[in-house]
């Protein structure tokens, strides 16, 4: 049967960042199935990470932000961040200096992927900017080190506020805040002291609160008691992982990284240098990821159609076609041409 031609659609400009480890081989899938499906962008080309240090002197080199704060979008892979040598993590400078306050990450059971669990539908919202994530350390003395937390009113109203619209504008029921409080009275207090008064505006949507450390194990235990989960900095790190692993792991859940003046969409996962370079990585969250971002550009009927795609290549339960962290004998490659040619098919 012939290919359907692609559709038209306007035109968009995106900055395309491949990062470091498998962030290039997922991200070029991404692109691929993007393009295949028709939507008419122009990739801006952008470095960061390990692989713009030696060209561009900088892990995250100004004309990569400036190319984001002129075009407002991005699609990128993971960057890897030296340990040592006092480089500050790429990903929280460019959290912060573009000011993307809130990571949003859903996370949700896909048919077709076997765990332990059929039923998660929870999305992540994440405090971006601040929280443990400032990067304020010192040594007090030789042998004694101090971290700063630093927690504002103005950003757990603003997280909180973002979650409280999120879920309104996606028919979610409950938002649910983890914190410990009960032992960083001043600086979870004053982020659940935030999310309370938030939650006093949104009476439509219910609100509870959870010690991390139960939430965790009611996570484990029934994650399908869970809607939209409300987050610092760090706990939100941590959960997005550990909620990772109730799907089949973090090849499959992606994000955005959301601020006023733009954003930034990417994965959970990192750049995997155990599996960078062997044509291995699962590209699924790097497509997801673009698939977030078209409905944010407004693209929303390819957006459909490519997670009807990959929808369709994951249950129909081909291992040739399904990567190895899913239990698959495929590659990158082959899930990428699968996902290409259904979305093709329209
Ligand atoms: P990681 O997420 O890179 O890898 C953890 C485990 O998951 C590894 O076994 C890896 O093989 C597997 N994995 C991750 N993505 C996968 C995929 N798409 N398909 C199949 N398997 C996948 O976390 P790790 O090892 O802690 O971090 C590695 C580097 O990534 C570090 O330098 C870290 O700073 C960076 N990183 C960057 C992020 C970003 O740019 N947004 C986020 C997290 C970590």
């Amino acid at each position: 049967m012939a290919k359907k031609s692609p559709r038209k659609h306007s035109s968009h400009s995106v900055v395309l960042i491949p990062g470091d480890g498998i962030g290039p081989e997922v991200i070029g899938a991404a692109r691929e199935v993007i393009d295949a499906a028709g939507v008419k962008i122009d990739w801006v080309p952008g470095a960061a990470g390990e692989s713009a240090l030696k060209p561009h002197g900088s892990l995250l080199p100004k004309e990569t932000l400036d190319a984001i704060v002129k075009y407002k979008v991005a699609l990128k892979g993971p960057c890897t961040t030296p340990i040592g040598g006092g480089h500050k993590s790429i990903n929280v400078s460019l959290r912060q200096g573009l000011n993307l306050y809130a990571a949003v990450r859903p996370v949700r059971s896909i048919e077709g992927i076997k765990t332990r669990y059929d039923n998660v539908e929870m999305v992540i919202v994440r405090e971006n900017t601040e929280g443990l994530y400032s990067g304020i350390e010192h040594e007090v003395v030789p042998g004694v080190v101090e971290a700063l937390k630093i927690v504002t009113e103005r950003a757990c109203t603003r997280i909180s506020e973002y979650a409280f619209e999120y879920a309104r504008g996606h028919a979610r029921k409950r938002v649910t805040v983890f914190h410990k409080a009960n032992i960083m009275k001043m600086a979870d207090g004053l982020f659940l002291k935030c999310a309370r008064a938030v939650s006093q505006k949104y009476p439509d949507i219910a609100f509870n609160e959870m010690i991390i450390d139960n939430g965790c194990m009611q996570i484990i235990k029934d994650p399908s008691r869970f809607d939209v989960l409300l987050l610092d900095n760090l706990y939100g790190d941590i959960i997005s992982d550990l909620c990772a692993g109730l799907v089949g792991g973090l090849g499959v859940v992606p994000g955005a990284n959301i601020g006023e003046a733009g954003a930034v969409f990417e994965s959970v996962h990192g750049s995997a240098p155990d599996i960078a370079g062997k044509g291995i990585a699962n590209p699924l969250a790097a497509i997801m990821s673009g698939v977030m971002m078209l409905n944010f550009l407004g693209e929303s009927e390819a957006a459909q159609r490519i997670k009807a795609a990959y929808n369709d290549v994951l249950a129909s339960d081909n291992p040739k076609v399904r990567t190895k962290d899913l239990g698959g004998e495929g590659g990158t490659r082959e899930f990428t041409r699968a996902v290409i040619k259904r979305v093709q098919k329209g």
